[in-house]
């Protein structure tokens, strides 16, 4: 299993000085993700690319799609040279029409990753799996940073990653230093956290702290 990755989630920091916060998390995070949210398939709305487009950061940005037509959206990441683009399995019906947002996302120069959310079984995407970088298992029901870490989802973790040994798979909501030990033991290598991290008075030792769980 790679190194642990650490990737803060900007929905939980303060928008009316989300640079300075992005700064702040600069130099010890690994990624930083971006929760786009279409208030449709999540109810809640977010921000997109025209926000993005004013962030100056090294970090490589980590697109979480949580809107309902991942394929109009694509293109306008791609555009801004973001690492990698997540999108939900629930919102993409068919393993075709997967494959092909999978094909899009790597021609434009990202990692592809697939999200399930808590109730989705692993299975739902057992045709598409192979074809993957990345898989997103969601430990809480998306929408909203600040939420209860939902435990049934480890096993879940479990199965992906003894059967995927070389996957990236991330984990998302919830995530502070009493549920990263969990996490990491049931295989995840790439935690994302957003209100441990940025309500932490020291977010270098937060960080740390999840990394070294
Ligand atoms: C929820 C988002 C998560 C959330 C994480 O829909 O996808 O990334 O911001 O926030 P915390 O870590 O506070 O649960």
């Amino acid at each position: 299993m790679s190194p642990i990755t650490i990737t803060p989630s900007i929905l939980s920091a303060d928008f009316s000085r989300l640079q300075e916060d992005i700064d702040s998390v600069a130099d010890s995070a690994d990624w930083l993700q971006v929760d786009v949210m279409d208030g449709h398939f999540v109810p809640n709305l977010s921000f997109g690319a025209p926000v993005l487009k004013w962030i100056k950061t090294k970090l490589p940005l980590d697109i979480h799609l949580m809107v309902s037509n991942p394929a109009q959206r694509i293109q306008e990441f791609l555009d801004l040279k973001v690492a990698n683009i997540t999108f939900h399995a629930e919102a993409v019906s068919s393993t075709e029409e997967q494959k092909k947002l999978i094909e899009q996302i790597r021609a434009g120069g990202a990692t592809a990753g697939i999200a399930l959310n808590p109730e989705t079984p692993l299975d739902t995407i057992g045709g598409i799996i192979e074809d993957i970088d990345l898989l997103l298992i969601m430990s809480v029901h998306p929408g909203f940073g600040g939420q209860e870490f939902i435990e049934h989802v480890l096993s879940q973790v479990q199965t992906a990653r003894s059967a995927f040994p070389d996957l990236i798979i991330q984990m998302d909501g919830g995530i502070n230093d009493t549920t990263a030990p969990k996490c990491i033991e049931a295989g995840a290598n790439n935690l994302v956290s957003g209100s441990f991290i940025f309500g932490a008075k020291d977010r270098t030792m937060a960080i740390e702290s999840l990394r070294s769980s």
